[in-house]
């Protein structure tokens, strides 16, 4: 039971992207590279390092780039096969093969809760994860495995959380409840961006592992904040009969579906590049020193 393998997880990526229009007038938010790899695909590395093996993506329309991007791209391999680059050929090869993908459209995007019920049929009666598109972790176990790891201990939806300043509570779902340890929450209350008294500062982030039951809750879930479907309106219904835990996960997390986030995520990840890291350190030098002298 302790090592059985999470299978399935369902990456929601059909949302509007608005914060960054107008780059994602065409271009996916998921796929707005960080270095030189689009974000999603850093997500996909994190399902795979963590044993999964089917990803059902919830893609909408003008969003086809994400697809391509997975698929075998056979006119560009061949090209460059040709011209001689064996290693960037290895590297196109590499991300085709990395996971089975399928693809989901929904039709509107009428909430995170919407899109995660739009998988239900393709993931059947069996615990799954969910893993935003645009929501990074940088750890060294993978974060969706440290989920699942508590998902299998406890027996219960398990979500991923993170301290944030009371500032920001209204930006996030805020759960609140027992430590049973260091890291594990039993929650007892969860609610989407509250405008006040916030029960707690532990936010929700973009990682969950859920029970099938998710779904049948879902089809129940009225609209709330903001109009749409929230998946958090459903986490509360499902911690109210079934129990949910919060998982404090190790690790940093990159937002880069927000601007600053996106920026500190290239930062962080160029720096890990010995190619790029005295070059930009050089830059980043220089701009700290003349925001200091302009003070
Ligand atoms: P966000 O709220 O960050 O995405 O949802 P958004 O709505 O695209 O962003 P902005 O605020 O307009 O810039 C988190 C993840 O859930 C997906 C998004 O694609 C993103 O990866 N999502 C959101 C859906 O798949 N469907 C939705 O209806 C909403």
């Amino acid at each position: 039971m302790s090592d059985q393998p999470l299978t399935k997880v369902v990456v929601p990526a059909a949302g509007l992207g608005t914060r960054f229009l107008p780059a994602t007038k065409t271009i996916p938010k998921e796929m707005l590279p960080i270095v030189d790899k689009p974000t999603l695909q850093y997500i996909v590395e994190e399902a795979v390092a963590a044993g999964v093996k089917d990803l059902i993506l919830i893609n909408g329309r003008g969003k086809s780039a994400i697809d391509d991007h997975f698929d075998v791209a056979f006119e560009l391999e061949t090209t460059l096969a040709e011209r001689k680059k064996t290693a960037d050929v290895e590297l196109l090869k590499k991300i085709s093969q990395m996971v089975n993908l399928c693809s989901v459209r929904q039709k509107q995007p009428l909430g995170l809760g919407h899109a995660v019920l739009c998988a239900k049929s393709l993931v059947g009666n069996d615990p799954f994860g969910v893993m935003l598109g645009d929501d990074m972790i940088d750890s060294a176990v993978p974060g969706i495995l440290q989920l699942w790891r508590a998902y299998l201990k406890h027996q219960q939806g398990v979500i991923a959380l993170m301290e944030v300043p009371p500032s920001q509570t209204h930006l996030y779902g805020i759960a609140a409840g027992e430590m049973l340890d260091d890291r594990t929450m039993k929650i007892t209350k969860i609610v989407e961006k509250p405008k006040s008294n916030p029960p707690s500062n532990m936010a929700v982030i973009g990682r969950y592992v859920l029970p099938p039951k998710i779904f049948g809750i879902l089809e129940q879930t009225e609209r709330g904040v903001g109009g749409e479907i929230q998946l958090t309106d459903a986490l509360a219904t499902l911690q109210a009969s079934d129990g949910l835990i919060g998982y404090r996960f190790e690790g940093i997390r990159h937002d880069a579906g927000d601007k600053v986030g996106y920026l500190i995520a290239n930062i962080a990840f160029a720096m890990k590049r010995p190619e790029l890291k005295a070059g930009l350190l050089d830059y980043l030098r220089t701009v700290v020193a003349a925001e200091g002298r302009a003070k």
